[in-house]
């Protein structure tokens, strides 16, 4: 926390990584119909991979173009160090999906990455629909995604849209020795305003803008979902619930049945807590046009 403090005020890190045309530039950045948006550390390769031949893959999607970034810091000294940004370095090369910046990649930095992130996206890519902006361990339903933002009745991302696994009330954490720990110093009220779980959730360009531009006056604090709620209270926006997201897996029924059913996520757009394989798996078998779900699998 003493590191923290020390440097939350620091917001201009330089950028290792860029990708000025990810989206083709300003005006033709409204091609890009939804930006994925995965927070990543430069050790995950093999999440990165695994990502990248699946939900995250960049296509057209039900006529909608589907773009991906990773968002990354840097880990480690010396030679490591040098070791893992070669690395990103070759997969920008190779993808052109990395954005780096030189700062330390741990939890209490990711409310700078994120907002470091809108400062690039505001640049680059400001006139992007929607973004899905999550975790490099989730589930997304890509595909389930796109069809759900079309069919809202303003699916051009001019207005607000704010969505996932979202709840009211959240205590702040007090307890010193929590990794959620905030100080009175740095966030007075004993709850935080509603926010949407990290781990995955969706935002129109329209939102995103706002949110880079009231944490501009707001000070950063080391709960990166909880800041983005704070940033859309302060212009008075809201959530929207979604049944599609689900932060503690997905609840079967009974012990006979595989808690990673695919008919049981076939219709979801975000499940938390997949690492590779089981990706890989469910990316597969949800995509099955073969797959066959009998019955009720809510
Ligand atoms: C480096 O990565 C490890 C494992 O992800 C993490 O625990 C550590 O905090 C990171 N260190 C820095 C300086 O980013
Ligand atoms: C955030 O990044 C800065 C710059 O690399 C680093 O010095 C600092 O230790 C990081 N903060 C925390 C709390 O990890
Ligand atoms: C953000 O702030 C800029 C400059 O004040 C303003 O031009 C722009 O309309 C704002 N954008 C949104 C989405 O609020």
């Amino acid at each position: 926390m003493k590191e923290f403090l020390y440097y939350q005020h620091c917001r201009h890190f330089p950028m290792l990584l860029d990708l000025p045309d990810k989206c083709g530039g300003i005006d033709r950045s409204s091609d890009v119909f939804l930006l994925l948006v995965v927070k990543s550390a430069p050790n995950n390769y093999d999440r990165r991979e695994i990502l990248r031949r699946t939900w995250a893959e960049e296509r057209q999607q039900n006529g909608v173009w589907i773009k991906r970034v990773f968002i990354v810091g840097t880990n480690g000294s010396g030679f490591e160090r040098e070791r893992l940004n070669k690395i990103l370095d070759l997969e920008r090369s190779h993808y052109k999906d990395i954005l780096q910046w030189d700062f330390g990649d741990t939890f209490q930095n990711l409310t700078l990455k994120q907002v470091l992130f809108f400062e690039w996206m505001e640049r680059n890519c400001p006139k992007a629909r929607f973004l899905f902006n999550g975790d490099d361990d989730v589930f997304v339903n890509t595909n389930n995604v796109v069809k759900y933002l079309q069919s809202l009745e303003d699916n051009d991302g001019s207005k607000h849209l704010y969505t996932g696994y979202c709840m009211g009330g959240r205590t702040v954490i007090r307890a010193q020795s929590s990794k959620y720990f905030v100080p009175v110093k740095l966030y007075k009220p004993s709850q935080y305003p509603p926010y949407c779980s990290g781990g995955g959730f969706i935002l129109s360009g329209y939102s995103a803008l706002v949110i880079y531009n009231m944490s501009q006056s707001i000070s950063l604090i080391s709960i990166d979902d909880a800041y983005i709620g704070m940033c859309l209270a302060k212009a008075g926006l809201g959530f929207r619930s979604h049944k599609g997201f689900k932060a503690i897996g997905v609840h079967v029924p009974s012990v006979r049945i595989d808690a990673y059913d695919p008919c049981f996520h076939k219709e979801l757009l975000v499940v938390h807590g997949f690492l590779p394989q089981k990706l890989y798996y469910m990316w597969h078998k949800v995509t099955d046009p073969n797959l066959k779900c009998f019955g009720n699998y809510k």
